[in-house]
């Protein structure tokens, strides 16, 4: 028998706060428990239902149709007048593949997805370690470093602005603008902070406007304009407010961020697991599934919402049409129940795929290739030219979180130079 929503709004309900500063440092304890004793709850806080385990997220993903993308960003702060207002006089903020649903999720998706193909990643390898090797001769002389600053971060948007043909010198001021626009889609940005958020997000869609315009006049072999060719082919084709949301979210945005916060989890559990980064220096051939279960043990996808579109039971709990889920992919990658000792690093095991840390089915991450081709060849470089990496004593890695994304955004590392 299903047990009725109101009634399971308890136990862990008022104690889990994905913003809570211990929490982000070591969910895992707390989504462990969630597991056993309460695997879909309700949190008034958030005014979402919680799923931790693997098998009721992977029911969710499995069915778009009573699962909903449509609402999938909204974990933001409440927008002031003033900020709607002077959000209301950019380009219409449109859906990309991440929060669209069928048959509009495809035509946006096709788009990307071409973009980043296998054969595509593949040809750019070469100037992927070009890019990771600029970075590292800047700092292997120092025997320590930042490596969230020095290396994680740049890194990966380094490598987006270079396969859309965007000059790198652009680079700061389009951090900035993609880091305010993450904010005001996940965290909770206070009211007077909104109209600079708002402005930033502005200015970013005007940069890409021009940066259309000009490839639109001139193109070339870059991933920007394979994208505008694709979107001209699509029936109907692309409008320019899509094609903004696409180049700005779908890819500078979703594409970044996320995998410099994965570089440094990874490379934290590397360095953290006895033997495993020494394993590396002597094979770096296992890079691959080593980075696989890295990803699982200690996943930079904290959770994605969806929303019910009809009464549906999960996990034993009856959900009213309209809740929202926030799935917890981090709990589902560590689920005992899904993988055996999931706490400890075993990248033999036969399921290390199964982990959920780029999502699952139709909205399984576009980027999860290209991802996987920055971190291997960042790690291949690090085991041949910085062999006795290890975890600076302090401080210790500082992490930052929202309900999306969490990772380390500083972590100093060390190595003996000669
Ligand atoms: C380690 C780095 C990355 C992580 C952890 C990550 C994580 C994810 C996750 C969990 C999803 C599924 C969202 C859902 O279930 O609703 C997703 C989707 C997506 N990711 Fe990534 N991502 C990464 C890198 C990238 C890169 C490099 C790009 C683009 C250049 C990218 C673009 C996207 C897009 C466009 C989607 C939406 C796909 C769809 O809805 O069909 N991601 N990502």
């Amino acid at each position: 028998m299903p047990t009725d929503s109101p009634a399971n709004e308890h136990h862990f309900a008022h104690a889990f706060n994905p913003h809570d500063a211990e929490m982000l440092r070591d969910p895992h304890e707390m989504f462990e428990r969630m597991r056993r004793e309460q695997p879909v709850f309700f949190s008034p806080k958030l005014g979402m239902w919680i799923v931790s385990r693997h098998n009721d997220i992977c029911s969710v993903l499995r069915d778009p149709a009573r699962f909903s993308s449509h609402d999938a960003f909204a974990g933001g702060a409440e927008m002031t007048p003033e900020a709607l207002a002077l959000a209301a006089t950019g380009h219409p903020q449109t859906r990309t593949p991440i929060d669209s649903d069928p048959p509009e999720h495809g035509r946006m998706r096709r788009i990307v997805g071409s973009a980043l193909s296998g054969k595509k990643v593949d040809a750019w390898r070469p100037r992927i370690r070009e890019l990771a090797a600029g970075l590292i001769d800047g700092f292997v002389g120092a025997g320590r470093v930042d490596i969230a600053a020095a290396f994680a971060g740049p890194f990966p948007l380094s490598v987006i602005l270079d396969i859309l043909g965007i000059p790198l010198a652009d680079m700061a001021q389009i951090k900035k603008w993609s880091d305010d626009w993450f904010e005001l889609l996940f965290a909770r940005v206070p009211p007077e902070l909104q109209v600079l958020r708002v402005q930033s997000f502005l200015d970013f869609q005007q940069y890409c406007e021009r940066l259309i315009a000009a490839r639109e006049a001139n193109p070339g072999q870059d991933a920007l304009s394979e994208m505008l060719r694709a979107g001209r082919e699509e029936q109907p084709p692309l409008t320019l407010a899509e094609l903004i949301s696409l180049i700005g979210g779908a890819f500078i945005a979703a594409g970044h961020e996320t995998t410099s916060r994965m570089l440094c989890g990874t490379l934290h559990v590397f360095l953290t697991t006895p033997g495993v980064w020494q394993a590396i220096v002597a094979e770096p051939a296992r890079i691959g599934r080593d980075l696989e279960e890295a990803m699982r043990i200690d996943s930079t996808a904290v959770g994605m919402i969806r929303t019910a579109t009809t009464e549906v039971v999960l996990g034993g709990i009856r959900l009213p049409a309209g809740a929202r889920l926030h799935l917890l992919y981090a709990s589902g990658s560590r689920d005992e129940q899904q993988f055996r000792c999931p706490a400890e690093f075993d990248p033999g095991r036969a399921n290390v795929m199964d982990h959920l840390g780029f999502g699952r089915g139709m909205h399984y991450c576009v980027g999860a290739l290209l991802a996987r081709a920055e971190a291997q060849i960042a790690f291949e470089l690090f085991a041949e030219r910085l062999p006795g990496l290890r975890l600076a004593a302090e401080p210790a890695p500082l992490y930052r979180s929202h309900m999306t994304i969490r990772g380390p955004v500083q972590m100093f590392v060390e190595w003996d130079v000669a």
